[in-house]
């Protein structure tokens, strides 16, 4: 059927008689045929299926497939609360509702509810892959742990650190909070699963020492594994960090100073950063997590992603569950095509060259959804497009009537594409596989 996956930020392939065959027992893609006229005929010249068995399915001219959604910054306890509280700027959010919710996954029944609902909800959503943060709590951070493996999610998963500025009832000590995120690097590495990886996760810098995070960038380097954080969210949060860390010559500069900037990084928000910092940023090859619906809704201000997406800055999209409140990518494609349209309008509204700018279009929403996301997790060998020898991390989208969509006559798979970006709703997600397993879908 319709196949259709982005190539590069501009470069969208769709290829309406395309034939993908995939190893279930490996979840691999082994063979990708465009342009397929008679199937059959096509499959008894394929090699790996000779004298095999193999099913095939063939999708309706209402259908097409994608490469599985990768959200690249979500808070997994968050959902708790998603879609509530939300008239505060970040700060006084996190003091008087964030923290509080989050201080109760010291209960692990608690736990296990919110984080089973959490995942079904985000594969439900077609998001195949997530970077994700926890909490604090070591136990509850196990067993989210044990809980995506279960229900097949491609992860990775951040304790958080804290250890200042943070309420009594949730803070660690320093030196339990270096251990406890040891103790949880060996634990996900011990699973021996690759669809999971530990992530080196300081909330952000005001809520870590110096010692702190010096402690973490030795952890993420001696184990090899990714960091994640926030960066430059919000005006009143910038101004804190830089009290807090005069030595440093920017907010960027503070996590570069502690070894937490290198080409593993994904910084969520990126909305206020000055040149130096996109210079550093870009310089240690580190990614942009865009997370618009959560920067509308906190206040926090609009992202130009564009600009860094020119400067061939690695960015894909983040709900910052529940900063944003909402679980889907496909939301988050959504107010990025807002985002950028108001950064239009304010660049032509108040600053008077609005003439140069071009906004975000639908490839550049699917490649951030996808490709672009793969690249900020260090996976685009992996998944994001539907390159042979990558993962089948995938999504049989339907746009039949019996969906949110509703298409007329001439209306082409780009049409369709673009109607699916805007208009889709779960429906329109029929089966999301990850590896080859199917792990969600609206179609039995
Ligand atoms: N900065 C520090 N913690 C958070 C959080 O939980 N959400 C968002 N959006 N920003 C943060
Ligand atoms: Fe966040």
């Amino acid at each position: 059927g319709t196949v259709i996956h982005s190539l590069a930020p501009t470069d969208l392939e769709i290829n309406e008689n395309a034939v993908l065959v995939v190893n279930v027992a490996i979840g691999t893609i082994v063979v990708f045929e465009r342009n397929v006229e008679k199937l059959n005929e096509f499959l008894s010249t394929v090699n790996v299926l000779q004298n095999k068995h193999y099913t095939v399915n063939a999708l309706s001219r209402t259908q097409f497939i994608l490469p599985g959604f990768i959200d690249t910054h979500a808070h997994a306890p968050q959902f708790s609360f998603a879609a509530t509280g939300m008239d505060l700027p970040l700060l006084q959010w996190l003091d008087k509702y964030t923290f509080p919710k989050e201080s109760e996954f010291s209960d692990l029944e608690h736990a296990q509810n919110v984080y089973s609902k959490v995942i079904d909800r985000f594969l439900h959503s077609g998001t195949t892959t997530c970077s994700w943060f926890a909490t604090i709590h070591l136990e509850a951070c196990k067993l989210f742990t044990d809980i995506i493996e279960r229900k097949g999610q491609r992860a990775y998963i951040g304790k958080v650190n804290m250890d200042q500025n943070s309420p009594d009832y949730y803070i660690e000590q320093t030196e339990s909070s270096v251990n406890d995120t040891r103790t949880f690097i060996e634990y996900v590495k011990a699973k021996n699963n690759n669809l999971l990886t530990p992530i080196v996760t300081p909330r952000f810098a005001i809520s870590c020492t110096s010692t702190l995070l010096k402690a973490l960038g030795d952890l993420a380097k001696e184990h090899d594994v990714p960091i994640q954080s926030h960066l430059c969210e919000n005006l009143a949060e910038i101004d804190f960090t830089m009290e807090l860390f005069p030595d440093s010559a920017n907010y960027t500069a503070v996590y570069d100073d502690h070894g937490l900037l290198n080409d593993r990084t994904i910084m969520a928000h990126c909305v206020h950063m000055s040149e130096e910092e996109l210079q550093l940023l870009k310089s240690r090859e580190a990614g942009v997590a865009h997370c618009p619906n959560s920067n509308f809704a906190l206040q926090s201000g609009v992202c130009d992603i564009k600009k860094y997406m020119e400067r061939d800055i690695k960015c894909g999209l983040g709900s910052d569950l529940a900063g944003g409140f909402a679980t889907s990518i496909l939301d988050a494609m959504r107010s990025a095509f807002i985002a950028s349209n108001t950064t239009g309008i304010i660049k032509s509204q108040y600053e008077n060259n609005g003439d140069q700018y071009k906004a975000l279009d639908a490839k550049e929403l699917i490649y951030l959804a996808t490709l672009g996301g793969a690249k900020v997790v260090g996976m685009e060998d992996k998944i994001g497009n539907f390159k042979v020898g990558k993962d089948f991390d995938a999504l049989v989208c339907d746009a039949s009537d019996d969906t949110s969509v509703r298409l007329f006559r001439h209306d082409t798979p780009w049409d369709m594409l673009q109607k699916f970006i805007f208009m889709a709703d779960e429906r329109c997600l029929a089966h999301v596989y990850v590896k080859g397993r199917r792990v969600a879908g609206w179609k039995q």
